[in-house]
């Protein structure tokens, strides 16, 4: 059994984002959406990268306040306001545990020419587990796929239940968009 305090383990990046992120072209500038506590923001500092931190809530941030390789910003993503960083390239976009469906499109069009994006978040038949157990917040079978491989390369992708962090169903992408 792990003998981290717990409030550590929720900030750990998930595998997914630690297995992949290398791949983000360095030095960027990466957009981690709807970043809650800031794991994978915290992580991409770690790394060198320009993070801009996006939610509706970044008040778990304050911490990192002054960081300069940190643009912090506080929008609804889906209160019907524009796309909040419009015209706006990054080399890499990192979505976990978030799904709004109409943003797909301002995800591709934010990925600069041979930009990564690193999704995982959970899918259907997660309800067993635990939340979320809304059918608006689960995608459907192979759903990361279909909708990212009409535009984008995809490196990887698996779905499936996983045991780690906690029992789920999950789904999970890394694509990048093609050079020039
Ligand atoms: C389950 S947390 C995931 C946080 C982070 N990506 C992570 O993996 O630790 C979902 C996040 O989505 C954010 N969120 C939910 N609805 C949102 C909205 N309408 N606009 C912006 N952020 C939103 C929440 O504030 C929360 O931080």
């Amino acid at each position: 059994m792990s003998k981290e305090n717990p409030s550590h383990q929720n900030m750990r990046p998930l595998d997914w984002v630690v297995q992949h992120a290398g791949q983000i072209a360095a030095p960027g500038h990466v957009l981690d959406v709807a970043c809650g506590r800031g794991r994978h923001t915290r992580y991409l500092l770690s790394l060198g990268y320009r993070v801009t931190a996006l939610d509706r809530d970044t008040g778990a941030l304050s911490d990192l306040a002054g960081c300069p390789n940190l643009r912090i910003m506080e929008n609804d993503l889906e209160d019907g306001s524009p796309w909040p960083v419009a015209g706006e390239v990054f080399e890499g976009i990192v979505v976990i545990n978030y799904l709004y469906r109409p943003l797909y499109d301002d995800l591709v069009n934010a990925l600069a020419a041979g930009g990564l994006l690193i999704y995982q978040t959970f899918s259907d038949g997660n309800a067993a587990y635990g939340r979320p157990r809304n059918p608006n917040f689960l995608l459907r079978e192979n759903e990361l796929l279909d909708v990212f491989s009409q535009r984008l390369t995809v490196l990887d992708f698996d779905q499936g239940y996983t045991d780690y962090p906690s029992p789920a169903v999950i789904q999970k992408i890394c694509c990048r968009r093609q050079e020039g």
